[in-house]
Order: C-alpha cells, then sequence, then structure tokens
C-alpha cells in the first residue's frame, strides 16, 4: 500500500471483517494528503456512513468549532478513525476489527507522514499505543513514538455528554496549536 490508490481502491472493496456488511460507505479519511497535523477518531457514525467522510455529524461539528477557535482549518489537517466502516449502533469497534482495518491506517501514517497525531478518544489512544494506557489519566500529555508526537484528548463525542470536558479538551487543542507553531502547518 505505497500510494494513495492502492489503498483507496483496498479500503473500498475491504471485506476483511464484519463491518464491511452494515456499511453504505467506507470512510477513508479527508483534509491535505500532506498534512504535518493528523486527527484519528474511533469509526464512522451514520452521517459519516451516509457521506463517506469523517466527522461531519454532531461531534464533528464540535470538532470543527473548535479547530476554528484555535485557529486550524479542517482543510489543513488529515482525518481519518481506526475502522472505516460503521459499527452497528456506534457501538465501539471489536479488537478484531480494529486489527483488520490497522493496515490501512498504517499506510495513511506511512502517506501523510504527520509530525503530530491527535488521539480522540480511549479507542484510538489503546489502539495506536497500547492497551495499558487510559484517556483520563494519559489526556493532554504528550507522548512520542519514532518521529510522531501523540497528543490523546477526549473525543468531541465525550463532550456532548459531559460539558465539563470541553475545557480540558479545549487546553489540549491548544497545546498542539502551540507545537504546530514551533512546526509550523
Ligand atoms: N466519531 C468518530 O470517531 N469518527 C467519526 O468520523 C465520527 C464520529
Amino acid at each position: 500500500m505505497n500510494s494513495w490508490e492502492k489503498l483507496e481502491n483496498l479500503c473500498l472493496n475491504c471485506n476483511k471483517c464484519k463491518l464491511s456488511k452494515g456499511r453504505n460507505k467506507v470512510v477513508i479519511g479527508c483534509g491535505n494528503k500532506e498534512a504535518k497535523l493528523m486527527f484519528i477518531g474511533e469509526g464512522p457514525g451514520a452521517d459519516e456512513d451516509a457521506q463517506g467522510i469523517p466527522f461531519v455529524g454532531k461531534a464533528g461539528k464540535l470538532m470543527n468549532m473548535a479547530l476554528e477557535g484555535i485557529g486550524i482549518k479542517r482543510e489543513e489537517v488529515y482525518i481519518t478513525n481506526i475502522v472505516k466502516c460503521r459499527p452497528p449502533q456506534n457501538r465501539n469497534p471489536e479488537k478484531e476489527e480494529i486489527i483488520s482495518c490497522m493496515k490501512y491506517l498504517q499506510a495513511q501514517i506511512r502517506l501523510v507522514q504527520p509530525q503530530v497525531i491527535v488521539l480522540l478518544g480511549n479507542v484510538a489512544l489503546k489502539s495506536i499505543l497500547g492497551e495499558e494506557y487510559g484517556i483520563t489519566k494519559t489526556r493532554g500529555m504528550w507522548i512520542e513514538k519514532g518521529k510522531i508526537k501523540y497528543m490523546p484528548t477526549f473525543h468531541p463525542a465525550a463532550l456532548l455528554r459531559d460539558e465539563t470536558k470541553k475545557i480540558l479538551f479545549w487546553k489540549d487543542l491548544k497545546c498542539v496549536k502551540k507545537e504546530m507553531e514551533k512546526i509550523q502547518i
């Protein structure tokens, strides 16, 4: 999977796990394919499954507002998810679904070559950095692995359920903005 064309073809025709059976659209990712900053969520919801674009529903609108607030344009960054097909009833993706889809995400990271990755929520955090991590303890802390700096923070959907998390989410994104100013997007 050393080109976007190959990767996109494989994703669009993928039936490696049972999520493929219920999907309307494969949600591969969107944004700047040469971004220095990447966001990784959990998996598509109903709106994303209908449109084939990540973070276009309620959680996405909240994320867009936060990005705008810190002066980062959505088109400047690359946005994707751990799994590319919608889990039924928005349940968490299962381990084997995450494993099936991981090759696609690894290829996306290789192709984009971001310097900073924001991990949105526990599923993204644990899938990328390991089961030993938890979002409540790890959010807001830089974790450096290889050439990439990871910033775990709450999933925007968690902010819709608990408003008190908004302030911390905002704080974490401001940290990211500061880092990006050093790097220059
Ligand atoms: N939640 C996610 O994790 N990803 C999306 O694309 C939308 C909602």
